[in-house]
């Protein structure tokens, strides 16, 4: 069993094993939901989630383990209780495993001691998002067959993105080369890459990843309107007439239409937003299997026969 708090504490070997088990379990499409497995996790998001909290429970679903129940704001943590305690009472009532979101960066290393289970990050304030670096890798390789050898732009809120700090970490590992580009207040110099303005990123790079601006994190209100936002920073129509005619869109969302991106991009040809969505659901459930090492453990994939349900 391991955790999953970063990209960074997985070799290469093991984030391409990950991936390859993402593509076979996709393959398998409605095959690959798997027989019960008795085992339980618990996903406890302390922040809001539209794509992470509901792409794990369907990874786990399909996987073929129960899920706790577990509300942040019927929880016990409105009366105070620690994320420690939260995380020790999971382990105490059975849970495998836990997910978790929560605002503050490393959380996880409050928990290192004492928890005797896994625990995978679906997100740490402008920390890391492990699990959405592997569903964007996925997104990549499906489009260019290849991990490597590309040109990434990565634009918008650099400072206060976890996405950006994860992606732009593992795919300079994997030998790609990051370009960076943003408002000046929110360049992030711990983020791996070369600065370039926003219309030589969009118009060199094979993937053009918009980053949502993560207002909830700010100190300050932004100063720009949204409409000079996506004029100076944003994907307009005009820039994505000079995308490379191969090169794709994506975004982690949720997208702020008219801001990051103009609305009609969200679905056009270059886009792969709901793509990514969709990896999403393959990625964790490899990412989970992974962790819990339960390949081997239990079940093969076949539909369950309706005389196991009575
Ligand atoms: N990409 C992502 O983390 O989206 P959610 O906040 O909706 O989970």
């Amino acid at each position: 069993m391991a955790n999953l708090f970063s990209l960074n504490d997985l070799t290469i070997n093991d984030i391409k094993g990950i991936l390859n088990r993402a593509e076979q379990i996709r393959e398998m499409g409605r095959e690959g939901w798997f027989e019960p497995r008795h085992l339980l996790v618990a996903n406890l998001f302390f922040e809001p989630s539209t794509r992470t909290r509901t792409s794990f429970e369907a990874a786990e679903t399909r996987l073929g383990l129960k899920i706790l129940d577990f509300s942040s704001n019927v929880s016990s943590t409105r009366k105070g209780e620690s994320l420690y305690d939260t995380v020790r009472t999971m382990e105490a009532v059975g849970a495998e495993a836990v997910v978790i979101r929560h605002k503050k960066d490393r959380y996880y290393e409050e928990l290192n001691d004492g928890i005797g289970m896994t625990i995978l990050n679906a997100g740490d304030g402008a920390g890391n998002h492990p699990t959405q670096a592997l569903l964007d890798l996925m997104t990549i390789r499906q489009e260019f067959f290849s991990l490597s050898g590309l040109t990434v732009a990565i634009i918008g809120d650099l400072r206060y993105s976890r996405v950006a700090r994860s992606d732009a970490e593992i795919l300079t590992r994997l030998g790609n080369k990051v370009l960076l580009s943003g408002p000046e207040e929110w360049k992030n110099d711990q983020i791996p890459g070369t600065y370039v303005s926003v219309d030589e990123a969009i118009a060199s790079a094979d993937v053009v990843i918009m980053l949502r601006i993560q207002h909830e994190r700010h100190e300050q209100a932004m100063k720009m309107s949204k409409e000079d936002y996506h004029n100076r920073y944003g994907l307009t129509k005009e820039r994505a007439a000079r995308m490379k005619p191969e090169s794709i869109i994506m975004h982690p969302g949720p997208v702020n239409r008219g801001v990051e991106l103009d609305s009609n991009l969200v679905e056009s040809p270059h886009s792969r937003y709901f793509k990514q969505i969709h990896n999403g659901v393959y990625a964790r459930m490899a990412a989970i299997e992974w962790a819990l090492d339960l390949n081997g453990k239990s079940s093969s994939p076949r539909p369950v026969p309706m005389a196991e349900h009575l």
